[in-house]
């Protein structure tokens, strides 16, 4: 297939390209640049056309130019805090954007989309496991416009026959295993890079409350490896490939891991003490959230390969201490 994959260049994105590209697809990564980078295109070893997702224009341009045959879409903005400050940002670049990419898909007879949702659009949980049938009751901005994509999709198959997957990933980490892809956001927000970076003797790592009901006191959460991640979203393109039915399906490793886990992880694999303290809640943060991915693994195969926290962290290690700039050093 020739794939066109709307934020590649990003962390979760530049994964799925590598995959795509093993498989044998061809890729082109389709990237704004704000917060993707363009060596990714190299190292991932695809095609890189530089455009916004609401300029349909280009789109287009680009769909025909490399005769496209389906879409992957993980352009968006991420930050649950951001999007409580910034709703219109966050509802124009996710919700508009993904219009956008749909609408430019329906004109060109593109038939098949990948989009990238959310654990943010099951809000606190009512119970866990989380399933792919727990009320979608979202809590901030940013897990709204994930869910008003998920919502749009059925209407985009019934009017364009589009059909679609909307993976909804529940914490995403660590990096490439080969080293050559990784994290790299500016800010980093998320605990693994920031309690590495606590390791490494770059800064003090702060622990956003330790007052829940949870066993240590600290937000319990679901670390699915990247290349995990990725490797679900090509199984989810040859299904759609195959005629398969569109769907919806969680993504995490089903253990939940509490921060104090994830620290005591990242000295174990770094040798190295983290500073820390503990600071106030976040606000919006869940006590837990974990998935259930049952449902993905007996429908398409999903098979994790790097479940194991240790091994999340130790990607994760690799590159952020060979990359202190991210993809600039
Ligand atoms: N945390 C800290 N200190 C930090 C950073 C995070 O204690 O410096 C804690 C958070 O409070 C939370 C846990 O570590 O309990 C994980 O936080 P992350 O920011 O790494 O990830 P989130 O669970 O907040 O967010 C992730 C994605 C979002 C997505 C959300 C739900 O980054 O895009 O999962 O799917 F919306």
């Amino acid at each position: 297939m020739s794939v066109l994959v709307a934020g590649g260049a990003g962390y979760i994105g530049s994964h799925a390209v590598k995959a795509l590209r093993s498989a044998g697809h061809e890729v082109v990564i389709y990237d704004d640049l704000s917060a993707g980078h363009r060596s990714v295109a190299e190292r991932a070893d695809a095609a890189l056309e530089i455009g916004d997702i609401r300029d349909g224009a280009r789109l287009a341009d680009v769909i025909r130019a490399h005769r496209v045959t389906a879409v992957m879409h993980f352009a968006a903005l991420l930050s649950v805090g951001d999007s409580v400050t910034d709703p219109a940002g966050y509802y124009d670049t996710n919700v508009t954007g993904a219009i956008s990419v749909l609408r430019a898909m329906a004109r060109a007879g593109v038939r098949q989309f990948v989009f990238s949702s959310s654990a943010a659009t099951f809000g606190h949980p009512l119970e866990t496991p989380i399933t792919e049938d727990h009320p979608q009751l979202p809590i901030n901005a940013y897990g709204e416009t994930k869910l008003a994509v998920e919502r749009a999709l059925p209407h985009f198959e019934r009017a364009y026959g589009i059909r679609w997957m909307a993976l909804r990933y529940f914490n995403a980490a660590g990096a490439d295993p080969d080293g050559r892809l990784g994290e790299d956001h500016q800010p980093e927000l998320h605990v693994i890079p920031r309690a590495i970076d606590a390791a490494l003797g770059r800064g003090e790592f702060a622990i956003y409350g330790d007052d829940y009901e949870t066993p240590d006191g600290t937000c319990l959460r679901d670390y699915v490896h990247v290349t995990d991640l990725a490797s679900a979203h090509v199984l989810a393109l040859d299904s759609l490939g195959a005629g398969g039915p569109s769907a919806a399906y969680n993504l995490g490793n089903g253990r939940p891991v509490s921060v104090r886990e994830v620290v005591a992880a990242v000295e174990h694999v770094t040798g190295r003490p983290v500073l820390r303290s503990v600071a106030p809640r976040r606000p919006g943060d869940p006590a837990v959230l974990f998935a259930s991915s049952d449902r993905i693994k007996r429908a398409l195969g999903w098979k994790p390969s790097y479940e194991a926290l240790e091994v999340i962290v130790e990607t994760a290690f690799r590159w952020r201490e060979a990359h202190p700039g991210g993809y600039q050093a």
